[in-house]
């Protein structure tokens, strides 16, 4: 195994898209940021160096961080931010127990808008993939673009409890490709060679949407979702939510000279969230023989499901299964040791003397607030009181009905939410499911829940209330799905387990931006097991401080 060592410096950089010039903030000058390659069992070493105006932490998304959670990056959960003016954080961490695609992005305020990029992690020498060798393999990254600061949106969006403006475009790659203002030659352009095999690696590094995604002419086989293998999946559309990775084959089967829109656009789960109804495209060249360049007279575009196509999203969420005895497969365990029930939507603060009361983001009523003194992390480790409360419910506070009219709409005790950081101490190697479930009280949507440090297994998700008696026969112990972010389908439920087996702070979130400051969010602080090998180390001498 080797040490891979990388050098990001966060620095602001004037670009322009769509025709306009805009400031945003990058690491090492582009956009996306670098792409970071290892191999399974590697260890990183990444010295994030801050030269640009605003505090930054950078998350490794989906990476277990086994120990070395103190390099996980959520700002004030596991760190405080790296500071301005050159101040420095190195992240050490390994890779052990995944292989495919992951990424990292900025993990404080509105920035990762434009601060990202890919982690491919490859098997290990003289290990291979469970599937055909792909002759080259290709990130594809899709982002969402703001004509603005994003920064200062997101500050006015968490001042008004108003979500901020839509993004002026999507993007793959970094860039919007030709349906968009002067965006002709920004544009996404992969050249194939006919009868080759790519492997795509696909991440969705957008702000807000869930996307659809296909390439005209082509089936998709996918191979691994969250740097997780799956049993083989064609399909001729990939759904892809905020946070998530596919990897898929695309067999390289058309006719040289010929050339293919790849396009995203997003599904909007309710037709009560506004959302860009934007596509953005790429082409896929055919060059070889007497083709050596491009042709872009006659592309084919692809037809991508209409934007409130749940069937299709809900179809191909819910088909993936994890490739039983592949490499690193994880069977599901069969005791648990603690049920939760906890409801995801969206509220009203509660506030006695405000004639109009924010909307407020929850998990069983509580609206999560990130601390500002000290990272929850530090305190876990140094025993400081008054930064967390230990009292995150393993029950919403009244109980729910998706399908009671009473208590969606009116039930004070669900819209009222209270502003807290709370956190649901488990102790080491806790089984936990935790039955997620939507609530309709303002707009049911679709989020897409992300834990930290942990991936969980998908047992079972469907619409409206989750029923126990009804559900529990429904859990796919067999083959799930073995994720770190899900997209809990729109009004509806899903159960996933996973086992705290390895210390820390960790946070769980919905991946849609700005709902974390709105405090669609929690923490699990996982205690010491009874070994060294299974404790929190002391944290980096290089640590930021508040
Ligand atoms: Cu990809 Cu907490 O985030």
């Amino acid at each position: 195994a080797a040490i891979v060592e990388h050098t990001f410096n966060v620095q602001n950089l004037t670009i322009s898209r769509l025709c306009k010039r805009q400031v945003i903030t990058v690491v090492n000058g582009s956009l996306p940021g670098p792409t970071v390659r290892v191999k399974e069992g590697d260890s990183l070493v990444i010295h994030v160096i801050n030269n640009s105006p605003h505090n930054i932490t950078i998350h490794w998304h989906g990476i277990f961080h086994r120990l070395t959670v103190w390099a996980d990056g959520p700002s004030m959960i596991t760190q405080c931010p790296i500071q301005p003016a050159g101040h420095r954080y190195a992240y050490r961490f390994n890779i052990t127990g995944q292989e495919g695609t992951l990424w990292w992005h900025a993990h404080s305020s509105f920035l990762r808008a434009t601060v990202y990029g890919a982690i491919i992690i490859r098997p290990k020498s003289g290990h291979s993939y469970p599937f055909p060798k792909p002759h080259k393999e290709v990130p594809i990254i899709f982002g969402e673009w703001w004509n603005t600061d994003v920064v200062a949106l997101e500050e006015a969006a968490i001042a008004t409890g108003v979500p901020p403006n839509n993004s002026d475009a999507y993007t793959i790659n970094g860039l919007p490709g030709n349906l968009y203002p002067c965006s002709k030659d920004r544009m996404f352009n992969l050249d194939v060679v006919k009868g080759k095999l790519y492997l795509l690696r696909i991440i969705n590094a957008a702000m807000n949407m869930q996307l659809f995604f296909k390439i005209a002419n082509h089936k998709l086989t996918v191979v691994a979702a969250d740097a997780v293998y799956t049993k083989p999946y064609l399909t001729d559309v990939i759904v892809i939510a905020p946070g998530q990775t596919v990897d898929a084959l695309l067999h390289a089967d058309q006719s040289i000279g010929s050339s293919y829109y790849m396009a995203a656009h997003p599904y909007a789960s309710t037709p009560l969230v506004p959302f860009p109804n934007t596509t953005t495209r790429g082409v896929i060249h055919y060059i070889g023989g007497a083709s050596k360049t491009r042709r872009t007279k006659r592309v084919l575009m692809p037809k991508l499901p209409s934007f409130f196509d749940t069937p299709t999203a809900h179809r191909f969420y819910s088909n993936l299964t994890s490739l039983v005895g592949g490499p690193h497969w994880v069977p599901v365990p069969h005791h648990v040791d603690e049920e939760m029930l906890v409801t995801i939507g969206l509220g009203l603060e509660a506030c006695a003397k405000c004639p109009n009361s924010k909307f407020a983001a929850s998990m069983n009523n509580h609206s999560f607030v990130l601390p500002k003194k000290l990272s929850i992390l530090e305190a876990v480790f140094h025993g400081v009181d008054g930064i967390f409360t230990p009292d995150f419910p393993n029950q919403p506070p009244v109980k729910f009905d998706y399908t009671d009219p009473n208590i969606t709409q009116t039930s004070p005790g669900l819209l009222f939410v209270h502003k807290s950081t709370s956190a649901k101490v488990l102790k080491f190697n806790t089984t936990v499911d935790l039955v997620l479930q939507n609530h309709a009280l303002l707009a049911a949507e679709n989020h897409p829940m992300h834990l930290h440090g942990f991936n969980f297994h998908v047992l079972a998700q469907g619409f409206g209330n989750y029923d126990p008696t009804r559900d529990r026969s429904k859990y796919n112990l067999v083959n799930p799905q073995f994720r770190n972010t899900l997209a809990v389908p729109v009004g509806g439920w899903a159960v996933v387990r996973f086992r705290a087996d390895n210390p820390g702070a960790w946070i769980m979130h919905c991946h849609i931006d700005v709902h974390l400051p709105f405090g669609l969010g929690m923490v699990f602080v996982v205690e010491n097991g009874p070994t060294k090998s299974t404790s929190l180390p002391p944290p980096p001498p290089d640590l930021p401080r508040c």
